[in-house]
């Protein structure tokens, strides 16, 4: 086992950025979880699967090529909306977690961002960040990325499926989001990335 950081948070808290600054940073592999629960989605709406065919989805998610994930075709806002209706299924999570537990195994080190990190894929890990940001906050910046890739939702749907995505990870029966006891919490909501990551430098150095 290398140094393994686990950054959980709701969705465009910032954790996704802060935990590849910090993989470079400290030269330390990174997974975002999320993009494995999105790629069992794409796999069901590609084949046209249901989305709560349970046998399907945990069959997909024992086939998930971690090497091969690709943000740029899983990013899709409707995808993200498909993988949290995936995600609160146990035999899926369980097959994803199996998987994610051996990437955290890897030397030197290893950075994981997602829901369950600290409570459940790596409860032994080295240091646990809780990256949160007020709601409207997070809607803006997804709003924004949103546009650039030339979507033309809006403001008030990105803020309504955001909630909407909250509730359903928050509120599931297996692993659902929220902090081990022992992360640190870090509330962007008024601080820019690079004030969070310094932050989250600090205490990485501080750990290791
Ligand atoms: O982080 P991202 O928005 O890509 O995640 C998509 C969905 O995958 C989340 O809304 C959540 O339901 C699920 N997920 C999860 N556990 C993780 C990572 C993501 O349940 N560790």
């Amino acid at each position: 086992m290398g140094f393994v950081v686990a950054i959980d948070g709701p969705a465009a808290s910032g954790k996704g950025t802060l935990a590849r600054r910090i993989a470079e940073t400290f030269g330390f592999h990174h997974l975002d979880t999320g993009l494995t629960y999105r790629a069992v989605a794409k796999a069901l709406l590609d084949g046209n699967v249901p989305l709560d065919d349970e046998a399907a989805a945990a069959r997909t998610a024992l086939e998930v090529e971690f090497a091969g994930l690709d943000r740029a075709v899983l990013a899709a806002h409707g995808i993200g909306e498909a993988a949290s209706k995936v995600a609160v299924m146990p035999s899926v999570r369980q097959a994803l977690v199996e998987a994610q537990r051996r990437f955290a195994a890897r030397q030197p080190g290893a950075v994981l961002d997602g829901r369950d990190i600290g409570t459940v894929v790596c409860p032994d890990a080295d240091i646990k960040l809780y990256v949160v940001a007020a709601p409207p906050v997070r809607a803006r910046r997804r709003h924004s990325e949103m546009q650039a890739a030339g979507s033309t939702a809006s403001y008030d749907d990105v803020l309504a499926d955001l909630k909407r995505r909250d509730a359903r990870d928050m509120n599931r029966d297996d692993s659902p989001l929220r902090p081990a006891d022992d992360a640190h919490l870090l509330d962007t909501s008024e601080m820019d990335i690079e004030t969070a990551f310094r932050a989250a430098r600090a205490l990485i150095e501080a750990a290791r």
